[in-house]
């Protein structure tokens, strides 16, 4: 495949000459890390339901047992530290900077003029909730209620970021309403023959009035972003995304996963691991009129191999699916970190080539994530390239 240097560094470069630090930089998922947040337990609540939200509990239930409301217990947050310090110092090891959110008590209610809930979430998942796109750091609008504050914790280190690289753009997304209007709840009554029927459509949770996303239904490979249109990333979210990134030289294309009648976040079902390389999901094939972009730029697609536990055998209160297998965090082209269990994945990239790297991360798992959900990349080595010329 070619690669070649895109004229938006030149672009972005700005005013201030070679002496100014570079502090955010980072244009892929796959250059060598620098520097990263890595997501801290405390303070974690249960996910409430809510319009956008229908936790579901894994495995088996005693009658009339329903989802918890309110604070994670000390022990599981405990337990999800221990593993989240210890991605953390592995990263130091490696010489790469590893910064932390503030510690926030989640277990608020939050009431706006628009909606309330009984808590917020958690600082787990800073891949969600803000993104760094080359010399931008860009909060998402979130799409969940309980979420609509999660930028909160990470605003100390952004303003730090902002404070010592003059060339650091910061944006903050237009939040939206969350009021009942901009859901469809119907969408959770659906059978599955209705969503089979429907899977074409991309209507999901939340409606197409507002702008809406998360972070983490972006995918970064250079000047393209890939966008998923998901339940927590509507059609003017992504319209949005291209009226801010495209005058800055990004490209964003919407992709799309017709089987998968949950989608949210891209990171469990197309991961890219070097240029030419993405990680696929068998589940969740990607449709094929977005397929046809990376094949006919060279690009390969290598299906994850089954993941090391059912659903079933998911965490009781995890919301994601067994697909966190996947969800890996590449710390330069050829050198991924995986989860210990995940056996099947590393072998698979070690036959690819790379260098594979295991921490266990299962207690993380009931919030929300795995180790690409659990950081957020601040710089990386490298510019920006086009992948896709
Ligand atoms: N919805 C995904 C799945 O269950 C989980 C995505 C988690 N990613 C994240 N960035 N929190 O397969």
């Amino acid at each position: 495949m070619s690669v070649t240097t895109s004229p938006t560094d030149a672009g972005l470069a700005g005013s201030s000459g070679p002496e100014v630090p570079t502090v955010v930089s980072s244009w892929n998922e796959w250059d060598p890390l620098e520097e990263v947040v890595v997501g801290r337990a405390d303070g974690a609540c249960f996910d409430p339901a809510e319009p956008g939200y229908r936790p579901q509990i894994r495995g088996p239930r005693a009658p009339g047992e329903t989802f918890p409301v309110g604070p994670k217990s000390a022990e599981t947050i405990r337990r999800a530290n221990e593993e989240l310090d210890n991605l953390s110092a592995l990263l130091a090891d490696r010489g790469i900077v590893v910064r932390r959110p503030d510690v926030v008590n989640f277990d608020h209610p939050l009431r706006t003029p628009e909606f309330d809930v009984p808590t917020q979430y958690c600082s787990v998942c800073p891949r969600d909730v803000v993104i760094t796109l080359g010399r931008q750091v860009l909060e998402a609008t979130m799409s969940r209620r309980a979420r609509y504050f999660e930028y909160l914790p990470y605003r100390r280190l952004i303003r730090d970021y902002w404070n010592r690289d003059p060339r650091m753009i910061w944006t903050a997304a237009p939040k939206p309403s969350m009021a009942d209007d901009m859901y469809r709840e119907e969408f959770w009554e659906l059978t599955q023959e209705e969503r089979f029927a429907r899977m074409h459509e991309f209507e999901f949770c939340v409606g197409q009035e507002e702008p809406v996303f998360d972070a983490a239904d972006m995918t970064r490979m250079g000047r393209d972003v890939f966008v998923q249109e998901s339940m927590t990333t509507n059609r003017p979210g992504i319209a949005w995304l291209r009226r801010e990134l495209e005058p800055r030289g990004l490209r964003v294309h919407p992709v799309h996963f017709p089987l998968d009648f949950f989608p949210s976040h891209i990171d469990c079902t197309f991961v890219p691991l070097r240029p030419g390389l993405v990680l696929t999901n068998p589940d969740r094939p990607i449709k094929d009129e977005d397929a046809t972009f990376f094949t006919k730029n060279d690009w390969r697609f290598l299906d994850a191999p089954e993941a090391s536990s059912t659903n079933d055998e998911m965490p009781k209160y995890c919301q994601s699916s067994r697909w966190l297998s996947m969800n890996v965090l590449s710390i330069s082209p050829d050198t991924i970190i995986c989860e210990d269990s995940e056996v099947g994945v590393h072998r698979l990239l070690r036959a690819e080539g790379f260098e594979v790297i295991t921490v266990p991360f299962r207690n993380v798992y009931e919030f929300g994530g795995s180790l690409h959900c659990a950081t957020w990349d601040v710089r990386r080595t490298g510019e920006c390239a086009d992948y896709f010329p």
